[in-house]
C-alpha cells in the first residue's frame, strides 16, 4: 500500500483567519478589497468554499501570501517534498490531540542505538505505548516549549526513564529542565544540537535544528520547528505575529534548502518546499 502522509495541519480556513489576523483585516474589509462576499470568507473560515483560483489569487493578494501556495490549498493539492536521506533514522510519533494531532520524535543514531527525544506529547502513557519497537530510551529530551500538547507528558516520561537531561526554551526547576537559547550548542548521542531561540507562537519557544556529530559531510539535519512553521501554515501567533514571521523568515534563510523541517503538527516537509509553497513565505 502506498505511503500516505499525515493530513496537514491546517485548511485554506485557517489560513485565511490566520493571515486576517496578521494583518489586522477583518471579513468586511478583506471582502471590500477582493469583491469577495464577507459571507464566502466566513464560511471558509469553517472550512466550506468554492473559490476559483482568480479569487484564491485576490485573496493571497489582498494578504500578502503565497499565490501559489494559496492556489494549492484551495484545490487541496499542497505538495510534500520527497525527503533526502538523513544520517541518522527519524521516528514520528503522531498522536490525536483535541481535533488535530500533536508529534512527538526520536532520533536514533544507528550506529550506537543512542537516541533523543523531542517534545514529549501531553500523555506519557500514550507517548511510551507509541514509542518504536527495540528503540533505546532517550539520553536526552528537547523540548520546544511548554505548551501542554508538547510538554504536559515531561515528568511521566522523567519518571519512567529516569534522570533524563531535559532543554527547553526556559527552565523549570522541578523537571530538571534547563534553559537553552540562540546559538547554544549541545552534543549528546552522537548528535550535534544547535538552537536557534524562536518566539512568536509562545514568548518562550525553540527549534533545534540537528545533524550527525560525526556524519558524512553535506547530509543533511533536521529541524525540529515546534509551533514556529508547518508544512503549509504557520504556527499560531499567540506572543506576536510579527515576530512570529520574522523568525520562521530568519530560520529559513540560516539553514540549507534540503533540510527537514519536523514540525510540532502535521507531516514532514522540507525548507526548499516551505520557501517555494509556504503561504506565508516565498
Ligand atoms: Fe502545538
Amino acid at each position: 500500500m502506498p505511503f500516505a502522509p499525515p493530513p496537514l495541519e491546517d485548511e485554506l480556513g485557517d489560513i485565511l483567519d490566520k493571515a486576517m489576523r496578521h494583518a489586522g483585516l477583518t471579513e468586511d474589509q478583506l471582502a471590500a478589497t477582493t469583491g469577495i462576499d464577507a459571507g464566502r470568507i466566513k464560511d471558509a473560515e469553517d472550512y466550506r468554499y468554492d473559490f476559483t483560483c482568480t479569487e484564491l489569487q485576490k485573496l493571497a493578494i489582498a494578504l500578502g501570501l503565497n499565490e501559489v501556495g494559496v492556489c494549492a490549498l484551495g484545490e487541496g493539492k499542497y505538495p510534500l517534498p520527497a525527503l533526502p536521506p538523513l544520517p541518522f533514522a527519524l521516528h514520528t510519533i503522531a498522536l490525536p490531540y483535541g481535533i488535530g494531532r500533536v508529534n512527538a520524535f526520536v532520533l536514533e543514531n544507528v550506529a550506537t542505538r543512542a537516541t533523543l527525544l523531542v517534545d514529549t506529547v501531553d500523555c506519557p502513557e500514550r507517548l511510551l505505548a507509541a514509542w518504536p519497537a527495540g528503540i533505546a530510551w532517550p539520553e536526552l529530551v528537547l523540548l520546544t516549549h511548554w505548551d501542554h500538547d508538547h510538554a504536559g507528558g515531561l515528568p511521566g516520561v522523567l519518571r519512567r526513564c529516569g534522570g533524563l537531561p531535559v532543554v527547553a526554551p526556559a527552565a523549570r526547576p522541578l523537571v530538571g529542565a534547563v534553559a537553552v537559547g540562540e546559538g547554544d550548542e549541545r552534543v549528546a548521542g552522537g548528535f550535534r544540537i544547535r538552537v536557534l531561540r524562536t518566539p512568536g507562537h509562545a514568548a518562550e519557544h525553540n527549534a533545534y535544528y540537528v545533524t550527525a556529530a560525526a556524519g558524512p559531510a553535506g547530509a543533511a539535519g533536521v529541524l525540529f520547528s515546534g509551533d514556529l512553521i508547518f508544512a503549509g501554515s504557520l504556527g499560531g501567533a499567540f506572543y506576536c505575529c510579527h515576530t512570529l514571521r520574522h523568525e520562521v523568515r530568519r530560520v529559513m534563510d540560516a539553514l540549507p534548502p534540503e533540510t527537514v523541517i519536523a514540525p510540532g503538527h502535521g507531516p514532514l516537509t522540507t525548507i526548499a518546499n516551505e520557501r517555494r509553497f509556504n503561504p506565508f513565505l516565498g
